[in-house]
């Protein structure tokens, strides 16, 4: 607590914000990230403007006429933040359902890839060093789906390479996967929900993700695995259409349908999460255990 010029007490900066967050977290805010970047200096000159043309405010004056505790913000107005108008790349205007007849149109992985790399409708390539399509052996049973390419992935224009990759590596290894081995029941084919780095390796936004979906599906066609393992929230949210969280959903098998037949989708935590948080090793290897079970039975 510091005390004002008039010597109230009021929570300090830190406390403020630490009650802000929380409040945010009650409310079932869980993303920092919005699709449309909002502009906080524009915001805070329309609520100091409102706050000065105001009546001054009581502890009575919530919007339910209840008194707040101190310690707690104050219900946000009703008007919700404004975005700031951003000017959409000619190219990200393209329509889906144009984008979905690109991706169909290619006819193998190669092509795919080709196409990819000249397609320019997805924001992210212009900010990413190249393209990072797949690693691994296309036809192998099993395929990873990751979120997204990291620095090290950019660099080299391959999926899990760096840090992550190293885990995913040693997690393929512990039911005897190998990305590197010819063999498809041994092998694994690696690719990520996007295809591009996102700036400052942020989580890709939804309408990243919705743009390369056609892609990401028409590989899964191509490449004719088994099983699916969408590692993290995004692609198994992606790929199973869903906003569950990843920790209620893994473990669980799924169905998706991809061209005329389906595939099976084991969600699982994602090695860079499993690299913060390596208590959670546990539920991961459980998912991977039952990956090789329904492998071996197949
Ligand atoms: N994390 C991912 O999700 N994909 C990569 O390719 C690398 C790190």
């Amino acid at each position: 607590m510091v005390e004002d010029a008039e010597g109230t007490q009021i929570p300090s900066a830190r406390a403020a914000v630490a009650a802000a967050l929380q409040w945010y977290a009650h409310m079932g805010v869980d993303e920092a990230i919005g699709d449309v970047a909002v502009d906080g200096f524009v915001r805070s000159a329309e609520l100091a403007a409102r706050r000065a043309s105001a009546p001054a405010r009581t502890v009575a004056d919530q919007h339910d006429g209840t008194r707040a505790p101190l310690n707690r913000p104050a219900a946000p107005a009703s008007q919700p933040p404004r975005p700031v108008p951003r000017q959409p790349a000619a190219a990200s205007s393209m329509a889906m359902d144009e984008v979905e007849q690109l991706a169909k149109s290619c006819n193998s992985l190669d092509e795919l890839a080709r196409t990819l790399d000249a397609f320019d409708a997805c924001p992210l390539k212009r900010t990413a060093t190249q393209l990072c399509f797949a690693d691994g052996l296309p036809g192998a049973h099993v395929m990873i789906i990751g979120e997204a390419p990291g620095r090290d992935e950019d660099e080299q224009g391959r999926p899990f390479v760096g840090k992550s990759g190293r885990l995913l590596d040693k997690m393929l290894a512990c039911i005897d996967l190998d990305r590197t081995s010819d063999d498809p029941a041994k092998s694994a084919f690696i690719s990520n929900i996007v295809f591009w780095r996102p700036p400052g390796n942020r989580k890709p936004s939804t309408s990243e993700v919705v743009m390369c979906l056609p892609f990401v599906k028409r590989a899964i066609e191509l490449a004719k695995p088994r099983i699916v393992i969408a590692a993290g929230a995004t692609p198994a949210q992606a790929l199973l259409d869903t906003p569950t969280g990843i920790t209620r959903m893994r473990g669980t098998w799924k169905t998706i349908a991809i061209g005329n037949g389906e595939v099976d989708v084991m969600p699982t935590l994602h090695p860079s999460y499993l690299l913060r948080s390596p208590e959670a090793k546990r539920f991961a290897w459980r998912d991977l255990l039952a990956v090789k079970a329904k492998l071996l039975a197949m």
